[in-house]
């Protein structure tokens, strides 16, 4: 199965001239680099979705929002939608990301509301889930991750289940410089194929594909993503760097 390598750009590119320095730059990274069993995909700050999806020339990266609200229209001041989202051509929306949770009180109530809204859609949803640092203190990941993904998923049908993917980003590795070892990441990602099996069925839990997130760098691409056996990864700061980013799927590919 290819990985799935995303860059959340989170609140960046400020400028245009910034934007299309990112993409031109991208670009040219990618250029003659083996990624061909990776699909990677770029989630730009709204504002700039529609011009990242029309720089795409041969499948070379698909195109996320990182956020969309669960209505489809309406008086929703400041929001975008799904539909929106896939009529400008984007194929993934990001749900759940702690930062989400944290700062704009993303229940889980919210996620499960905003994964139907996606799914309707046609989009595939990136939904977040992960531990705080007090939680795993606490021996509380077990649980967090349970509830999140039960809940968060309370509403999809078994029909379109496979078409989301789980990102596990503990919340304390995200932005930081700590990552878990190469068996905690595994831990949760049989945890989360067991409650896929135990909710929906083995042929869905073998399907669902599970990301790592959290710190992910190009030295430390394979220990997090191939060791524990993971379906790829979601970056942060290094997606701003095409370099590194392009480099963290190189490694990927190499090592699948
Ligand atoms: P960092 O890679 O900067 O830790 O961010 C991870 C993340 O939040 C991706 O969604």
């Amino acid at each position: 199965m290819g990985k799935l390598i995303v860059g959340n750009l989170k609140m960046n590119l400020l400028t245009v001239a910034e934007r299309d320095r990112y993409l031109e730059s991208f670009k040219k990274e990618l250029q003659g680099k083996n990624v061909s069993e990776c699909e990677i995909v770029l989630c730009p700050p709204s504002i700039h979705l529609e011009s990242f999806v029309g720089k795409i020339e041969k499948n070379d990266f698909s195109v996320g929002a990182q956020n969309i609200f669960w209505e489809d229209r309406g008086s929703f001041t400041g929001e975008i939608s799904a539909p929106m989202v896939k009529n400008i051509g984007g194929e993934y929306a990001i749900v759940g990301h702690s930062e989400r949770r944290k700062n704009f009180n993303e229940t889980n109530e919210v996620v499960k509301m905003k994964i139907n809204s996606i799914l309707n859609a046609g989009l595939a949803p990136i939904c977040c889930v992960g531990e705080t640092l007090e939680d795993r203190q606490n021996g509380k990941t077990t649980d967090v991750i349970i509830k999140q993904i039960h809940e968060g998923l309370a509403d999809v049908p078994v029909s379109k289940i496979a078409t989301v993917v789980i990102a596990y980003e503990p919340v304390w590795a995200v932005g930081s410089d700590s990552v878990p070892t190469s068996d905690e990441i595994m831990e949760v990602r049989i945890l989360i194929k067991k409650i896929f099996a135990d909710t929906f069925g083995q042929p869905v839990a073998e399907k669902i594909k599970i990301l790592y997130g959290g710190s992910v760098k190009a030295a430390t691409a394979k220990q997090l993503c191939i060791d524990p056996g993971m379906d790829g990864v979601l970056v942060g700061r290094e997606s701003l760097i095409p370099m590194e980013f392009v480099k963290i799927a190189e490694i990927i590919n190499q090592n699948i």
